[in-house]
């Protein structure tokens, strides 16, 4: 796939196959998106690969909880990357960002689905979020920016909404 088409064919998934996502290519997909933008090219952000079980029932749960609704948020998903931005950096938010968007072409490139699952700073301000955090030793001075549902299409290919016409202004 041309990057042209990856760009305009990437779509959210939110159906997923039983199988573990490929250990190696998940790994070469994290990689590669550790090359997007980073504010004064500081590759300030950090992201946690979760594929434990009881951790991602944690998040699930936790997710859920801030949506007030009795649903799963990641769709059933095995692996669940979180992107975490460094508080102290001015882009904090943007950085994280950008890795996440990168992470999700990568993965699509390889035929992995994902979809960008919002509340993650709520989450981790919970105190079960707190205590999952310090359970994993991350280094001090993250926030959680967002997160991804990861893991192999079911299903067709999901469509896309037409783009609104006023999105480009040329001056
Ligand atoms: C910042 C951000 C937060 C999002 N949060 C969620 C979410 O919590 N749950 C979800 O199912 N999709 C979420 N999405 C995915 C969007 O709903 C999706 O990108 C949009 O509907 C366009 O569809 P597409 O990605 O297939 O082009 C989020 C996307 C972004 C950029």
């Amino acid at each position: 796939m041309d990057a042209k088409e990856l760009l305009l064919t990437r779509r959210s998934v939110r159906s997923f196959t039983d199988k573990r996502v490929d250990r190696d290519v998940l790994k070469e997909a994290l990689r590669v998106s550790t090359y997007a933008p980073t504010g004064m090219g500081r590759q300030s952000p950090l992201l946690v690969c979760v594929s434990d079980d009881e951790a991602i029932e944690t998040l699930k749960k936790l997710n859920a909880s801030i949506l007030g609704m009795d649903i799963d948020p990641y769709y059933g998903a095995k692996t669940i990357i979180l992107a975490f931005g460094k508080a102290e950096r001015v882009t904090c938010v943007e950085d994280a960002t950008s890795l996440l968007v990168y992470l999700g072409l990568a993965l699509y490139g390889e035929g992995i689905g994902s979809c960008w699952v919002h509340r993650m700073k709520q989450v981790f301000e919970l105190p079960e979020g707190k205590k999952l955090i310090e359970s994993w030793d991350l280094p001090e001075g993250y926030v959680a920016v967002g997160s991804l549902a990861v893991g192999y299409p079911d299903g067709e290919h999901p469509t896309v909404a037409e783009r609104k016409k006023d999105y480009i202004i040329y001056k």
